[in-house]
């Protein structure tokens, strides 16, 4: 007698993994011998790949040299923009470009960068606006020469709840946040395929995969832009020299969320714009797909993946971010 997964019941109770081992083997049995290599091959690929990464955690990794490349950071002129302009160029980027819509702030960061001797260049530019961002990269290929790294990293926050949001707020952050790397990534991408380099960075958040009340907006885009993250770099795997790195940081010493209240401050203090871009250009130079910060968001993540919605409500009304954008003023 069979069970209804064709295995052998033999009158007895067998236990999930034989049941799942039995299936192995005879599904396996009735491959070609195409798909029985890839089938064998397969765990054996898990583990080279989970020991590769052990190894990367103690052994030296290879760096990659900036000194050809041409770095394009959206929202550039100040917050951890402005940081990842600063750290582009003191790892030798050759050529460091910003943009903004905030000209000020570009000029100020740009003249600083040009005090460190890198070459850099500012552009007013909408990332939340298509033809302006067509226009500029356009602009930006005759003036300067082709981007090779291109860090999304421009963002706005509206900070309500849905109900109490304006319409053309909720549009807005979706424009900037999400649909903003869309265009600029399609404006770049295909000139670094054509040349086999390039490198494509999003500044995420760790709202992204566990969102708080308060703004909706932002972890609904910052969520989004988390899965066109995924499936770009998936869609990239056989596209030789062109990678991506998506960096989610935790809640970060800058004006994006001024006001906003986190329970225990001295258990879980925001980290400082400088050391968001010091890990995100080292995760670019050693070519790392995805950067927690700090690495304890890993936690969260694992708890989430199996604790029940309850616990999960407790952890949010204890750690305080269930109530830490009451006090939000911010910036948009
Ligand atoms: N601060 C945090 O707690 C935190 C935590 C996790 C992740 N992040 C992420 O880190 C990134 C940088 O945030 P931040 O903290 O540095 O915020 P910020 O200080 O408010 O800076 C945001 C930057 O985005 C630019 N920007 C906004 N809208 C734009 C648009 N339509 N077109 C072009 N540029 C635009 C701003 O420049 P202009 O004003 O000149 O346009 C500014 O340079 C964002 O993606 C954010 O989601 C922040």
């Amino acid at each position: 007698m069979e069970s209804g997964l064709g295995v052998p019941s033999l009158g007895l109770e067998l236990p999930p993994f034989l049941i799942a081992l039995h299936l192995l083997v005879t599904r396996t049995c009735k491959m070609d011998w195409r798909s029985m290599g890839s089938a064998l091959l397969f765990p054996v690929q898990m583990l080279y790949y989970l020991l590769k990464a052990g190894a990367r955690l103690l052994l030296p990794t290879r760096l990659r040299d900036l000194s050809a490349d041409v770095v394009l950071i959206t929202g550039g002129g100040r917050g951890i923009g402005r940081h990842l302009a600063l750290e582009f160029a003191k790892q030798g980027a050759k050529k460091v470009i910003l943009w903004g819509r905030t000209e000020k702030c570009l000029k100020e960061t740009c003249e600083t960068i040009r005090g460190m001797g890198t070459e850099c260049h500012y552009f007013l530019c909408d990332v939340g606006n298509r033809e302006e961002v067509y226009q500029q990269a356009k602009v930006l290929r005759e003036k300067v020469g082709d981007v090779t790294i291109l860090v999304n990293n421009a963002a706005v926050v509206h900070g309500r709840s849905l109900m109490d949001s304006d319409d053309d707020a909720l549009l807005k952050s979706q424009h900037i946040n999400t649909l903003g790397q869309f265009w600029t990534t399609k404006a770049f991408l295909p000139r670094m395929l054509e040349l086999q380099n390039g490198h494509v960075v999003c500044i995420n958040s760790v709202l992204s995969l566990s969102a708080i009340p308060g703004a909706i907006d932002y972890c609904t885009s910052k969520a989004a832009s988390f899965a066109f993250m995924e499936s770009l770099t998936l869609g990239l795997l056989s596209c030789p020299g062109v990678s991506t790195t998506t960096v989610l940081p935790f809640h970060t010493n800058t004006e994006m969320f001024q006001g906003m209240k986190v329970r225990f401050p001295n258990l879980f203090p925001p980290l400082k714009p400088e050391t968001v871009a010091r890990r995100t250009v080292e995760a670019v130079r050693t070519n790392t797909a995805i950067l927690y910060l700090p690495w304890t968001m890993h936690v969260l993540i694992f708890l989430k993946s199996f604790l029940p919605q309850q616990a999960l409500e407790e952890i949010h009304k204890f750690s305080g971010s269930y109530t830490a954008m009451n006090t939000f003023k911010g910036r948009t």
